[in-house]
């Protein structure tokens, strides 16, 4: 096994879109049938609950139709068998990397599978529809929203992840077009305070250019076999 170095990974849409989830950005990509600004920022909310809360209705129930594929399982397996330190960060809002069994796994973008009360902050496992108005299992306040950091809200855990990052001996990017910040930061962050850095992606992302490697191809190929290099 290679030396024991701590490992920061940060994941994005494209380690699910072998899964058959949609991606942001790009052709078919979800920016493309919906303004961001109509369903993924507070004032959208405000302005039309009813639409928001549907576009996320629609992917939370998606999430039935769809599997971990096999980048999640090696990031799983990584997880279960690595011996030093490791942290994955993802922009995710699937729980493909929980199905898949990833333990040490935080949610910076929030989570389809969670909602969030607007007034009391509880959040609240989440598996049905959740039409604006409902009643939050904490407050009981018709406050709850879906739990999903939208553009202009700060993401959770950066306390976390910033520290990690100061600590990475390795940063790994995997399946996301560098194009939103502070994820799009990381690579820099990391490199900064001595990480290697190596990204593993589908097409050059707009951060290439701050990684010591790009591996260009799918993640469902790429991401088995660098877990397999640093187990062996
Ligand atoms: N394997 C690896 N990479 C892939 C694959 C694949 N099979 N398919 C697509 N990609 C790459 C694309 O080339 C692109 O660079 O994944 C990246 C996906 O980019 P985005 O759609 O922008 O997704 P992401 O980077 O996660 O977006 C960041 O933007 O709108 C917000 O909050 C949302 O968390 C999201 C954030």
């Amino acid at each position: 096994m290679t030396e024991l170095l701590n490992i920061v990974i940060l994941t994005g849409a494209g380690i699910s879109a072998e899964s058959g989830v949609a991606t942001f950005r790009g052709p078919g990509g979800l920016w493309e049938g919906h303004r961001v600004e109509d369903v993924c920022t507070p004032q959208a909310l405000a302005h039309d609950p009813e639409l928001v809360h549907r576009f996320y209705d629609e992917r939370r129930a998606n999430l039935a139709k769809v599997e971990p594929n096999a980048a999640h399982r090696a990031l799983a397996r990584l997880d279960a068998e690595w011996q030093g330190e490791l942290l994955l960060v993802t922009q995710n809002v699937d729980d493909l990397h929980d199905r898949a069994g990833s333990k040490r796994l935080l949610h910076m973008h929030g989570e389809l599978k969670s909602a969030l009360c607007a007034l009391c902050g509880v959040q609240s496992e989440w598996a049905d529809p959740l039409p604006p108005g409902t009643p939050c299992p904490s407050c009981d306040a018709p406050a709850l929203r879906p739990d999903i950091v939208f553009f202009g809200e700060m993401p959770y855990h950066m306390e976390t992840i910033d520290a990690a990052l100061s600590q990475a001996d390795l940063f790994v990017s995997i399946g996301t077009s560098g194009a939103v910040y502070p994820a799009a930061g990381f690579v820099r962050t990391a490199r900064h305070h001595g990480a290697d850095t190596l990204e593993l992606n589908l097409d050059r992302s707009e951060g290439s250019g701050w990684f010591a490697e790009s591996r260009l191809g799918p993640a469902g190929t790429l991401v088995p076999h660098w877990v397999e290099s640093l187990l062996s």
